[in-house]
C-alpha cells in the first residue's frame, strides 16, 4: 500500500498536531453552547474521532453518509443521502466535519439539507484539507485543518475506491494508479 504513494504530505503526528490547534478554537468557540458535531462518513471518521477527544464540551456526536463520488477521483454532481431520517437538530449549534473540501458539493448539499430540513440554531463546517481550486458551489470552511493544491490524496480516512483509509499519514496518489472512467 505505502508504495501506491507518490509523497506525504502530512505525517501523523502533524495531524494530530493541527488537530490539538483546530481543537482549542472549536473549544473557545462553542463554550456554553449545545454543540453537535454531524460526522460525514466514512472519510472523516478518523479525523473526527481524533478532534472531537480534544473538545472538552459537552457534545453530542451524530454522523450522516452520502454517496456523492462513485470510485473515480471526480465528483459526479449529485449527492444523495444514505439515511432516511436527518438528526434531531432542532435548536443545536451544528458543527459539520469531514474530510476534504473539493468541489463543494458534497459539503453545500448537506449544509443546504440541514438548514432548511432540520432548523439548527447555527451550522459551522470544519474539514481537514481543503483544495485550492474554484468551487462548483458555493461553500467555505470556517476551520480548516491544511490547504493543499489539487492533487488527489489518500489516508487518514480518505479513500481511493474504497482502499487506503487506514494509512495513518496522508500521501499523494500516484497517478498512474488513477484509472480515469
Ligand atoms: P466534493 O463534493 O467534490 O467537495 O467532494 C467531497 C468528497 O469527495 C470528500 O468528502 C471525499 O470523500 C471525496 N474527495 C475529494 N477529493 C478527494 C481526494 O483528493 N482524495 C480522496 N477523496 C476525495
Ligand atoms: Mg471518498
Amino acid at each position: 500500500m505505502q508504495d501506491d504513494i507518490e509523497r506525504i504530505l502530512f505525517h501523523a503526528t502533524t495531524i494530530l498536531a493541527r488537530a490539538d490547534e483546530l481543537a482549542a478554537r472549536i473549544t473557545a468557540d462553542y463554550a456554553g453552547k449545545e454543540l453537535t458535531v454531524i460526522a460525514v462518513l466514512n472519510g472523516a471518521l478518523m479525523f473526527t474521532a481524533d478532534l472531537m477527544r480534544r473538545i472538552p464540551l459537552p457534545l453530542q456526536l451524530d454522523c450522516l453518509s452520502v454517496a456523492s463520488y462513485h470510485g473515480g477521483t471526480e465528483s459526479s454532481g449529485v449527492v444523495t443521502f444514505d439515511q432516511l431520517t436527518l438528526p434531531d437538530i432542532a435548536g443545536r449549534h451544528i458543527l459539520i466535519i469531514d474530510d476534504i473540501l473539493d468541489s463543494g458539493r458534497t459539503l453545500h448539499a448537506i449544509r443546504e439539507k440541514l438548514r432548511t430540513e432540520a432548523a439548527p440554531a447555527s451550522i459551522r463546517i470544519c474539514v481537514l484539507l481543503k483544495k485550492l481550486k474554484p468551487r462548483a458551489q458555493p461553500v467555505e470552511a470556517e476551520y480548516v485543518g491544511f490547504d493543499i493544491g489539487d492533487e488527489f490524496v489518500v489516508g487518514y480516512g480518505l479513500d481511493y475506491a474504497e482502499r487506503y483509509r487506514n494509512l495513518p499519514f496522508i500521501g499523494v496518489l500516484r497517478e498512474k494508479l488513477i484509472v480515469e472512467s
